[in-house]
């Protein structure tokens, strides 16, 4: 078989995540301190893929490209493919033909976590050479995804693609489409006969039911693990709880009169004291934690500081504060440099600067 390629989809305008996405990438928010965009890079890198083309859009593709660099830290070679306009998955199938070619490649939605990677799908997609492999998986609301029809199974098997429809209104199955798939070059002849859909954008879903059309084989594969589309807060938090599940202990900080529980990793120059850490969790480099409690499934950023305060089930991401608060705070992310603190002004009152579709509950 022809080498195979890897094309990362990091463009796209990130709204659900909003206000965290107007100044950051929504491929670049961390889970368990790690950019969603590198989950997705490791995952290929550990199937044996060596060249990655990354589509990155023009508000943050300088953004991206300043993180993930030329690859070589994850040991690929990572080319980027600006496409101008965010006009659909199969848009930008057709943008990166050029670096595609006539090879065959794995599409991997950057915002997207498949746990226990794509080696699996890469070895049964080599040996069973179908000209698509796709991703199914059961969820709650499908009428949010491309919905799959199968034709009913023969004992065990997984039954054959019938057809595949993006976002319907009323879904014929529960079965929706991951975002990671594999592709031979017949779907760039499929990207270009399609038309675009009421939303206005090329799906990849109608070039699949192209191919499906045609007689071409499309392979079905339901996901054993857990999947993640990372586009909303509760879809964020989520990740980072499944993804600090898997976490190995490790504790190269500085703790002073401090605990930690469990499976609690603190890296090298963050600070604790007089505080707990109860697992799993994550305090980052340079990171200050004071008379804090920080609670499981929780990742604290880089250079963050929470003094005399507890969290719990949140993100922070890097430069944020928590400090002197009255209560807990849980299920919440932070973007970069936040602060939340409790005020000595008087009258006592609640005091924001918060930006657009910004969230916020309290008691
Ligand atoms: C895209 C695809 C959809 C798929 C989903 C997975 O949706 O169009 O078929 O189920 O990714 O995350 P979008 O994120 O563009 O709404």
């Amino acid at each position: 078989m022809q080498q195979l390629k890897g094309l990362i989809l990091s463009g796209g305008k990130g709204t659900r995540l909003r206000p965290i996405t107007h100044t950051s990438a929504k491929q670049l928010v961390p889970v368990a301190n790690k950019p969603v965009l590198f989950y997705g890079i490791e995952a290929m890198a550990a199937a044996g893929i060596e060249e990655v083309g990354i589509i990155i859009a023009p508000e943050t593709g300088a953004e991206i490209e300043e993180a993930a660099g030329d690859g070589s830290r994850f040991g690929v070679k990572i080319t980027y493919v600006p496409q101008e306009a965010p006009l659909g998955l199969a848009h930008a199938v057709l943008t990166a033909e050029p670096f595609l070619g006539e090879d065959p490649f794995v599409m991997y939605l950057g915002d997207n976590l498949l746990q226990g990677g794509i080696s699996d799908l890469v070895g049964a997609f080599r040996e069973h050479a179908p000209d698509a492999l796709i991703l199914l998986t059961p969820v709650a609301d499908p009428e949010n995804y491309g919905v799959a029809e199968l034709a009913p199974s023969e004992r065990g098997s997984v039954g054959r693609v019938l057809r595949l429809v993006e976002k319907p209104p009323e879904p014929v199955s529960d079965l929706a489409l991951v975002g990671v798939y594999m592709f031979t070059a017949a779907i760039h002849d499929a990207a270009r006969a399609i038309e675009p859909s009421a939303r206005g954008e090329l799906e990849i879903t109608d070039a699949i039911q192209y191919l499906v059309d045609g007689g071409r084989r499309v392979e079905p594969h339901i996901v054993r693990g857990w999947w993640k589309d990372t586009g909303r807060l509760e879809d964020m938090l989520e990740a980072n709880r499944l993804i600090l599940d898997n976490l190995t202990e490790r504790v190269d900080g500085e703790l002073v009169e401090s605990q930690v529980d469990g499976r609690v990793v603190v890296e090298s120059g963050a600070y604790l004291e007089r505080s707990t850490v109860r697992g799993p969790a994550v305090i980052g480099a340079g990171a200050r934690l004071i008379d804090a409690y920080i609670g499981p499934y929780t990742s604290v950023g880089e250079d963050c500081v929470i003094r005399d305060a507890e969290v719990e089930h949140s993100i922070l991401l890097a430069g944020s504060s928590v400090c002197d608060l009255d209560g807990r705070m849980e299920s919440s992310l932070l973007g970069r440099n936040v602060t939340v603190r409790r005020s000595e002004r008087q009258p006592r009152a609640f005091r924001f600067m918060v930006g657009d579709n910004s969230d916020i509950s309290i008691l």
